[in-house]
């Protein structure tokens, strides 16, 4: 994800340094190369070497070191990052680039540094809600800065509030969206996710076995792409990605009432929800009693909620659908893009290694009403909303699917 990027790693003195080591290792193994630089207090809480070891790089601690100077000076260290990002970030690191001081190497460099900045605070409560570093972080914002703000919990000052260093997987999140190019700013887009419950009795229900991976992975990949993403999901044991609004839904019918309440505002929609296509038509008020001779439930349909936003899609928005096949992979899935009126359908065969429910990586074929269907090699979800968020973009922007 991040092969080819260079990370420059500010790391300023506070109790959360040993986070940054994490921090660290995700980036490496993301595939970037860090440089850390660290403040004097910085390295009274963990040392240099621990940071030089994870990086495989030197690490920069002075601003008038001999030896660091002839090698690679501050100067030429702030031009040669993608991202800067700080973390921890002290309220006396935000003061003195709030004030643009530079008395030491890594203040130096964020005042030389051209690219983008991700400012991850991490504090102690009232030092976070002073009106000096409240004014302090508002001065950041103005100059451009991206602030990642901090978690509430336990601090380790044994109080409990706002100022914990955010979780990693956030700032790790924040920061691939800064190295992101944003194709998808200034655009609405809506994933549904997810299998539906359809119950007949308080604690039993008809459901399949969707993990919401693929449209998680959707939403992720179009959050990283600057869009503005709604993910409308059924239960799954997924944590909301950064950046995304999530609407939790159960049953089809509020899977329905929740997209078609968002379905006008949407330059894209991309249903991948598994839908139950039945419900049971009697819901029991109590707990359905075992017995002897056995008990049937009578199914009704559920409606079609991709059929209907295709009967009510306004001009320009581009909608797409997913097909899970167990036969006739292409005429099925071609059938449904023409029935349900949609711009793309992705179609994937549920009985290829690597493409079933609950996985991790995918086998798909996008099938577009006017080009040759795209058949995409077995890779990670991700890797196949990419794909998918490639074409929808070309559709947004007028061209052919
Ligand atoms: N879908 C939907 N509402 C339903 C059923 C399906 O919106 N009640 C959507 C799914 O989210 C998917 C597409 O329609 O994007 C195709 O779903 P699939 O289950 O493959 O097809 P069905 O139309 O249900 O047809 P069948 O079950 O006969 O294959």
């Amino acid at each position: 994800m991040l092969q080819g990027k260079s990370i420059l790693l500010g790391i300023s003195g506070g109790i959360a340094v040993y986070k940054a080591a994490e921090l660290l290792r995700l980036f490496v193994k993301a595939g970037a190369s860090v440089h850390v630089v660290m403040t004097e207090n910085a390295q009274r809480f963990v040392t240099p070497l621990t940071f030089q070891a994870l990086s495989n790089n030197p690490v920069g601690c002075e601003l008038f070191s001999m030896q660091s100077e002839s090698q690679i000076s501050h100067i030429q260290k702030a031009r040669l990052p993608d991202l800067v990002v700080l973390a921890p970030a002290t309220a006396n690191l935000m003061a003195k680039m709030a004030a643009g001081i530079a008395d030491d190497l890594l203040t130096t460099i964020l005042l030389a540094a051209t690219a983008p900045v991700l400012v991850c605070p991490a504090m102690n409560v009232k030092m976070w809600e002073h009106p000096a570093t409240r004014r302090n972080l508002r001065t950041l914002t103005e100059l451009g800065y991206k602030i990642e703000p901090p978690a509430s919990g336990f601090l380790a000052c044994q109080e409990e509030g706002a100022g914990r260093l955010a979780e990693l997987c956030d700032i790790f999140e924040s920061a691939l969206r800064l190295l992101t190019p944003p194709t998808l700013a200034g655009r609405s887009v809506l994933i549904s996710a997810g299998p539906t419950r359809e119950y007949f009795d308080p604690v039993r229900f008809l459901s399949n076995p969707s993990s919401g991976k693929m449209g998680y992975a959707l939403a992720r990949i179009a959050a990283r792409r600057s869009a503005k993403v709604v993910l409308v999901s059924g239960p799954v044991s997924l944590d909301c990605p950064s950046g995304v609004e999530r609407v939790c839904v159960a049953s089809a019918l509020q899977m329905r009432d929740a997209i078609v309440e968002l379905s006008a505002q949407q330059d894209a929609i991309v249903m991948t929800a598994a839908v139950s296509d039945y419900r049971p038509s009697e819901l029991s008020a109590q707990k359905i009693k075992k017995s002897a001779e056995g008990f049937s439930v009578r199914f009704e349909p559920n409606p079609d909620i991709l059929a209907s936003l295709g009967q009510t899609k306004p001009p320009g928005q581009v909608l797409v659908g997913f097909a899970a096949e167990t036969q006739n992979v292409f005429e099925n899935a071609k059938d449904k893009l023409i029935r349900k009126n949609l711009d793309l359908i992705v179609a994937n065969d549920l009985a290829k290694e690597g493409a079933g429910f609950g996985l991790d990586t995918n086998q798909v074929k996008i099938i577009g009403r006017n080009r040759e269907p795209i058949d995409l090699a077995l890779m990670t979800k991700d890797e196949v909303a990419c794909e998918i968020w490639d074409r929808v973009e070309r559709l947004l922007s007028g061209g052919e699917n």
